[in-house]
């Protein structure tokens, strides 16, 4: 591990979008590139902090130095982070990766087959996915210390992203506004507001990378003075 202000700090970052199988050759999924959760993921280790990351599927290297676990649906990234946090009480967690929200309620073993073109399509039956963010929140004796959450809006942000922080019980929200025309989704940058119990930042539209780095830091900070341990 690296020196630097996250010297002994362990996080957990998920990242990437998850898919949900509805058959062998067809899934359901959010838009993410799994970028700024990378991102994330390289600049906490490269501030000296141990990091285990989760990442669905996505076309990126894992950073150096990060040990990495890939899943591909949202239950399967539920039980890598929650065995991660099991085994280690983090610091900090930050869940960037762009959860499913529903997945297919049966997968078919076979690829469903188109009969004939004018046939009805099949009907497609959804079931909640676990929410991980929520779980990593709720009050236990795994709790990350700090968990931070990620919320994609496309309207009101501010005022949406504190719903969300209060719905689940997480510590800081980083929206960001991805409406259209912002190009923030697959994109290079983004242009995020951190929101916390007593603050709201509204950070320029920078590279992801030094959002990254900014938020590392804003952790580094957080933990020099809310959290002396
Ligand atoms: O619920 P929503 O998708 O709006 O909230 C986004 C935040 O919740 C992100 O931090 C995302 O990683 C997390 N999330 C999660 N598990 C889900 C859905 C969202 O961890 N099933």
């Amino acid at each position: 591990q690296k020196q630097g202000p996250l010297a002994g700090r362990t996080c957990l970052v998920t990242a990437g979008p998850t898919h949900e199988p509805l058959d062998p050759v067809r899934y359901l999924a959010n838009r993410s590139s799994g970028k700024q959760g990378y991102a994330l993921a390289e600049a906490l280790a490269d501030m000296g902090a141990a990091v285990t990351l989760i990442s669905g599927p996505t076309t990126l290297r894992p950073p150096a130095g990060v040990l990495t676990y890939f899943c591909e649906t949202a239950s399967q990234m539920r039980d890598l982070a929650l065995a991660a946090a099991h085994e280690t009480v983090f610091d900090a967690a930050v869940c960037t990766a762009a959860v499913a929200d529903w997945r297919p309620t049966s997968v078919q073993s076979q690829k469903i087959k188109k009969i004939n073109r004018d046939d009805v399509p099949p009907p497609l039956a959804l079931s909640p996915n676990p929410d991980i963010l929520a779980k990593l929140s709720a009050p236990s004796a795994f709790r990350p210390h700090l968990v931070i959450g990620f919320a994609a809006e496309t309207e009101t942000v501010e005022a949406h992203a504190r719903a969300k922080l209060a719905r689940k019980g997480c510590d800081w929200i980083v929206a960001n506004n991805v409406g259209e025309g912002s190009d923030i989704m697959g994109g290079a940058e983004n242009e995020v507001t951190l929101i916390t119990q007593d603050k709201v930042e509204h950070w320029p539209r920078l590279r992801k990378d030094e959002v990254a780095r900014k938020l590392a830091l804003s952790l580094a900070d957080w933990f020099l003075t809310a959290h002396k341990a």
